[in-house]
């Protein structure tokens, strides 16, 4: 038996969907453990690309079951075009599992996502608008629904009664918005329910009678560290947990039963969405950057912000997910840069800080410190071994290793599935 842990290292859109699509191969358990349609991974299938919100990318592999854990927010209509999408390329028999504990993600919450936005101004998180906030807000507020309510229409009824006088005082007194009515939600949302029930089950038992079984297993945190509710640029972070840790809250594997954890790191870095981000450039090299990564969020179509690697956030992202080795990604995007450059430390009002601090007022103003390397103008496309890299690229990583404490094992040099190097 193995458990072996992916973690986005920074902002999210590392690069996940391909690093875990490859790994998926040879694994028989794939779980997700948190966040919902916000997240979105690109796989390419036989030539195809398709976008991932919420199934585990193991679905298009034979023979593995993906799990989608309680800690995960789900949106009915969303889960089930998902499923329809998925069947067009390998139809889902028994080969998918969601926990009946999962947090359902409302017509409300979506609602109350963009109004919130809208009442925070210049201070908006610049949120992906999936109602993903609001679900978590009343789940930790205890008002939420989960799927074991969702499918049983007597029990749906009774939590929607207890919770909708809350949501309708939001709306109607706070946000001036018509209320929302128990019966056309039950109206809407009943079909949907029935579509799903097949998939619900209590996927802590399966996922045990699995471990116990001496499965391999794969859990694909979503987002990535920076955007994490504790450990992130707070308030400009998603409201799951996406460190290591939460992979055991939403899924219900132990710590103790994982192995290795694989933080999946861009050879730059990239953020969408509001908030502080060190390392952003505003100059040819970030269009640079963001013009052949193709910065785009697959979720939401926005340009990403691009910046250098940040090797102060990276080693933060080391020490708390316990990394044991990192995926570096997109490394192809450098070629071409006659100087590339890493940030070491950050300076604020003449101090030096090496570890990443959680102050917004210290993020928002420091100046990054930068340790500059000579780049590499070679196409590394069709690399598949380390020695075949131009030296300066593996001085590059090396230097990357060194500071932020981890060894690359995984280098991932073009979209392609096959463009890794192991090491
Ligand atoms: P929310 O998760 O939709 O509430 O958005 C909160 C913040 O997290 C925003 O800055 C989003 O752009 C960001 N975010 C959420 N999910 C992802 C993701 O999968 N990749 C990158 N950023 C994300």
């Amino acid at each position: 038996m193995s458990v072996r842990v992916i973690v986005g290292g920074q902002w999210g859109d590392e690069g996940k969907g391909k690093v875990i699509d490859s790994l998926s191969e040879g694994m028989d358990v794939v779980v997700r453990p948190q966040g919902g349609a916000n997240a979105g991974h690109t796989v390419i299938f036989e030539d195809k690309k398709i976008v991932l919100h919420l199934i585990p990318s193991g679905i298009l592999h034979d023979g593995v079951l993906n799990i989608i854990g309680n800690g995960v927010v789900l949106e009915p209509e969303n889960i089930l075009s998902e499923i329809a999408e998925v069947n067009k390329y390998r139809k889902i028999t028994n080969n998918l599992a969601i926990s009946d504990a999962c947090h359902i993600v409302m017509p409300y919450h979506k609602r109350l996502d963009k109004l919130n936005e809208t009442l925070k101004g210049n201070d908006k998180i610049g949120t992906t608008g999936r109602g993903i906030g609001p679900c978590y807000s009343d789940k930790i507020a205890r008002n939420g629904i989960r799927m074991s309510d969702l499918i049983d229409p007597v029990r749906f009824r009774k939590r929607l009664e207890a919770v909708l006088p809350f949501v309708n005082r939001l709306l109607v007194d706070i946000f001036n918005q018509t209320p929302e009515d128990v019966d056309s939600i039950i109206e809407y949302m009943s079909p949907l329910a029935q579509q799903l029930k097949p998939f619900v089950c209590d996927t802590v038992s399966l996922i045990h009678k699995n471990l116990a079984a001496g499965k391999n297993f794969l859990c694909e945190g979503a987002q990535g560290t920076f955007l994490d509710i504790d450990f992130g640029t707070y308030p400009y972070v998603t409201s799951s947990n996406c460190f290591s840790g939460g992979i055991s809250t939403g899924s219900g594997v132990p710590p103790t039963a994982i192995k290795e954890v694989c933080g999946i790191t861009k050879a730059y870095i990239t953020r969408v969405g509001e908030g502080p981000f060190p390392t952003e450039l505003f100059d040819e090299d970030g269009k640079q950057l963001a013009k052949v990564g193709h910065e785009f969020g697959a979720t939401t179509g926005r340009p990403r912000r691009c910046g250098w690697f940040d090797a102060v956030l990276g080693l933060y992202s080391t020490r708390i997910n316990g990394l044991t080795e990192i995926a570096l990604t997109k490394l192809d995007v450098l070629s071409g840069f006659k100087v590339v450059k890493i940030c070491v430390a950050y300076q604020y009002q003449g101090k030096r800080y090496d570890v990443f601090p959680n102050s917004l007022e210290i993020l928002e103003n420091l100046t990054p410190i930068y340790e500059e390397l000579p780049g590499w103008t070679e196409d590394i496309t069709g690399v598949r071994k380390f020695e075949d890299l131009p030296l300066n690229a593996q001085k590059y990583i090396k230097r990357l290793e060194e500071l932020i404490q981890v060894p690359a094992k995984i280098i991932s040099v073009a979209p392609d599935r096959t463009a890794i190097i192991t090491r």
